[in-house]
């Protein structure tokens, strides 16, 4: 498995990854994230807007025999604040779910952090839809704090949100 930073990744494949991403948490939460409660999956892992992430962050792959299995997406959570505490911020993370529980999410997560610290960051970033508590669980073990909650920051419910400072 090699991880690497790879910022000419084809915009096609990152959208069938983090699709192949979703479409599974569809299955798992069928009721929790139903597609006409405001806000779709795709809508929600800012699949149409990839293109647009992409301008302004840093794409980190996890690739198994040139196969990517995996993409953590990372970059200053806003260019403009960005004096303001130097933030970055994960804007999407998948891993393929047959490639899942043998510490690929964590090894991205390692990896978005020393890309973080390269880009000069101090802290990251990230949120969590407040029903996905497995997701919550695993940020939690790689030492991220919550912060707080933000009542219908989603269109489909409250985000919480949470923070590791870069040493
Ligand atoms: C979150 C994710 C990237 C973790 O990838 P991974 O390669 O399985 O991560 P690791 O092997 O390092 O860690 C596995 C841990 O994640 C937990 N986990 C995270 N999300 C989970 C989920 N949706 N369902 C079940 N377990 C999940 C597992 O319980 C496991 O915990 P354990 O070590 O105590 O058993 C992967 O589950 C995924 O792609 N999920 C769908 C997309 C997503 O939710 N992205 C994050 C959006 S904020």
């Amino acid at each position: 498995m090699k991880i690497f930073t790879d910022n000419k990744v084809a915009i096609h494949e990152l959208e069938l990854l983090f699709t192949a991403c979703f479409l599974d948490l569809v299955e798992q939460d069928e009721e929790k994230f139903d597609e006409n409660n405001g806000q779709s999956l795709r809508e929600w892992f800012g699949i149409d807007e990839l293109r647009d992430y992409l301008k302004h962050s840093r794409i980190i792959v996890a690739e198994e025999d040139g196969k990517l299995v995996g993409a953590a997406i990372v970059g200053k959570q806003n260019p403009l604040t960005w004096p303001d505490g130097k933030k970055c911020e994960v804007f999407n993370l998948g891993v393929l779910p047959e490639h899942r529980n043998k510490g690929l999410g964590s090894d991205l997560m390692e990896a978005v952090e020393k890309e973080a610290k390269l880009m000069g960051a101090k802290s990251i970033v990230l949120n969590v839809h407040e029903l996905m508590t497995e997701t919550q669980k695993f940020y939690e073990k790689l030492g991220y704090k919550r912060t707080g909650i933000l009542r219908y920051y989603y269109e489909n419910g409250s985000a919480v949100f949470f923070m590791k400072k870069l040493s």
